[in-house]
Order: C-alpha cells, then sequence, then structure tokens
C-alpha cells in the first residue's frame, strides 16, 4: 500500500487529534509534526516517539516528498499557512474556520485551482454518520418541506481569547445547516454578549435565512450550565432532532406534524398529528477517521473533498455578516 506522506502543523488542543488519527491510518506516513510552542511538539513526540518534529514550516515546505499539509493552528494564521502550502504546491487540509476574512478565503480557493491544489476544510460534521442519516431523509424527502432548523451548541468553557464564541462553535452549525438545505444563507443577522471578555462575546444568536423561505437559528454559547450539541429540523411531514451528546441514540424522527386541511370552520383547518418516535441504528464511526481517510483518498487519486475550499468560503462568508451584525 502506497502511503501518503503528509505534515501535522498546530499540536494543540485539536491538533493533537489529527495526530492520533492520521498516525494510525495505514495509508499514511506523517513525516513532520511542527508547532510554534516546543512543548506542544515534544508532547506529541513522547506519545509518539517514530514521529519527528520540524525545526521550521519552511523545513516542511522545502521538504519534496511532502504532498499534502494539515493545518490545526489557531484561526489568525490560517490564511497564511495555507497560502505558503499551496504555493509550495502542497495540498491543504484547514481546520474551520478556512479564514477569517472572505477575501482571503476567496484567494486561497483561487490559488488552489491555479496550481491544481486541493482544499478541504474541518467541517467534521459533514463526515458524522448520523449526519449522512439526515442528509438521506431530506434528500428523499421523508420530512416533507423543510421549514426551518434551529441548533443549539453550548458549554461552560472552552472559553477562547483568539476568537469569540462565533468564530469558534458557529462554524459546526452554519457548515451542517448549509449542507442538509443545499443552498447557502440569503440574509443573517446576529445578536450576542461579551460578559467575560472585553469585545470577546461569549453567547450568540444568529439566524439566517435562505431561499424559499427556510430559516435558521444557531444559539452558542461557552457560558452556559449546560453541554448541549443539539440540531432540531421541522419539516412539513416530519421533525427530527440530533443529540451529538447520546452516546448511542444520537437521532430521533418524530412522524409529528400538522396538517393543513380542507374545512368547514376554522377550527378544522390545522390537525396536529402525532404519530411514533424513530430512533434508528446509525454506525458510530468516528467522524475525525473518515475525515482523514477522505482527504488522503482526495490527495492520492486527486478527487475533489466533498467538503472543498468552496464550502468553507460560504462558511467564511456567513461568518463575516454576521460578525458585522453583532
Ligand atoms: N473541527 C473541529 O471539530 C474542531 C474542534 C476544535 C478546534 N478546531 C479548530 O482547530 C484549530 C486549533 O484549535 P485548538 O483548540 O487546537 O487551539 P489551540 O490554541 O489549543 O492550539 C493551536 C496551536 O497552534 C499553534 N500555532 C499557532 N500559530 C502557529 C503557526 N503559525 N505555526 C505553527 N503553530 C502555530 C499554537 O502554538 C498552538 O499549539 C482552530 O482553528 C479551531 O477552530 C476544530
Amino acid at each position: 500500500m502506497t502511503k501518503t506522506p503528509i505534515a501535522i502543523v498546530g499540536l494543540g488542543k485539536w491538533g493533537r487529534n489529527h495526530v492520533r488519527v492520521f498516525a494510525a491510518l495505514p495509508d499514511c506516513q506523517v513525516r513532520w509534526l511542527f508547532d510554534l510552542n516546543d512543548r506542544a511538539a515534544a508532547e506529541q513526540l513522547a506519545l509518539y516517539p517514530h514521529l519527528r518534529a520540524a525545526t521550521s514550516f519552511d523545513q516542511i515546505l522545502s521538504d519534496p516528498a511532502v504532498q499534502a499539509i494539515v493545518i490545526a493552528t489557531t484561526a489568525g494564521s490560517h490564511y497564511q499557512l495555507a497560502r505558503e502550502a499551496l504555493l509550495a504546491g502542497k495540498d491543504v487540509f484547514v481546520e474551520k474556520p478556512m479564514t477569517l476574512d472572505l477575501a482571503e478565503g476567496e484567494e486561497l480557493c483561487a490559488i488552489a485551482a491555479e496550481r491544481g491544489r486541493l482544499i478541504q476544510v474541518g467541517h467534521l460534521l459533514l463526515f458524522h454518520p448520523a449526519v449522512d442519516y439526515i442528509k438521506g431523509l431530506i434528500d428523499r424527502n421523508d420530512l416533507g418541506e423543510i421549514y426551518y432548523i434551529y441548533s443549539q451548541r453550548l458549554n461552560l468553557g472552552v472559553v477562547r481569547n483568539d476568537e469569540n464564541a462565533l468564530l469558534s462553535l458557529a462554524p459546526h452549525d452554519i457548515s451542517l445547516i448549509n449542507y442538509l438545505l443545499g443552498a447557502a444563507p440569503i440574509a443573517a443577522q446576529a445578536a450576542g454578549g461579551c460578559y467575560l471578555q472585553d469585545r470577546i462575546e461569549d453567547v450568540i444568536f444568529v439566524t439566517l435565512t435562505y431561499p424559499q423561505r427556510k430559516l435558521a437559528h444557531i444559539h452558542v454559547s461557552w457560558l452556559d450550565p449546560h453541554k448541549t450539541r443539539r440540531l432540531t429540523i421541522v419539516g412539513s411531514r416530519k421533525m427530527a432532532v440530533f443529540d451529538d451528546t447520546e452516546t448511542t441514540e444520537k437521532v430521533r424522527i418524530y412522524d409529528k406534524g400538522v396538517l393543513r386541511q380542507e374545512y368547514e370552520n376554522y377550527g378544522e383547518l390545522l390537525a396536529v398529528r402525532t404519530g411514533d418516535i424513530l430512533i434508528p441504528n446509525i454506525p458510530n464511526t468516528e467522524p475525525l477517521k473518515l475525515q482523514a481517510q477522505h482527504f488522503l483518498e482526495c490527495v492520492r487519486d486527486r478527487t475533489p473533498p466533498r467538503v472543498d475550499g468552496r464550502m468553507g468560503l460560504e462558511v467564511v462568508r456567513v461568518l463575516a455578516e454576521a460578525s458585522r451584525r453583532l
């Protein structure tokens, strides 16, 4: 089996998960690890003594064997690192949000297109087996017409000082809702509050309007008593709830709805219908592993990633508009 040689840059709280997953894939060779913080690299080398750390990002760029670079650094550095990687002829996996600025995201997509390089963005939920299942329901029209979707991504911490809760948490929800609805929003409104630090919002409410009168609402917060990761989809025929804090029963389909019908008096116009609740059996495969495998396949086979730069850019566009409204 040929092994795709990659480097992983950014070995903080999240990047170390990429190291665990890529290092375990049989068709992957992790050639380099790199972090500006030597301690972060040393911690990974203690866990994976067969790997090695680069002393600079340039050392990775100038290694002709490296085909792809996984960037899991803080969001503010994604643009510069991804740009340098693409210009050096490497494919790029970049964590969400792809960039903080729309023009920067557009530039990355343009460079990748010009140079025939790939960009995959770390919108992890699009590799979640539960999301595949729900997307199938929507595409087969099992839920009927989708009226609205709302999501809650709440916890007490992790409080960041380099970005607000919108940039840290909402990329998951925006990418997910765009994917499920197969569209990008046409308008965004947002309100938020800074309670713990100056000018860094801890709690944010975003309302998105999609084509065909569909609505979405996103509530993100790292200042909340409950850990909540829940998405609710209300369709004309059925309703679905995806609760990612559940260990096994993550999706519930409610055979509930309100029927509009022919009527003789006003009271009969809308008939509430309640039926069974279905809890489907969904495989418990780790989304991070599926995402990593997909990236390696794209690099090897030169096929476009399912979650490419254009999708990443749509999320950046919504984040930019919501930030402007805050
Ligand atoms: N997809 C997901 O589910 C998910 C979950 C958590 C975090 N993330 C994303 O992953 C990224 C990292 O998040 P984190 O929680 O690990 O942050 P973190 O602050 O814990 O770690 C970031 C690391 O990047 C390093 N770094 C910063 N700039 C660098 C540079 N120019 N070169 C090399 N190293 C550099 C820092 O030293 C640090 O070790 C963020 O973009 C975040 O949004 C994604």
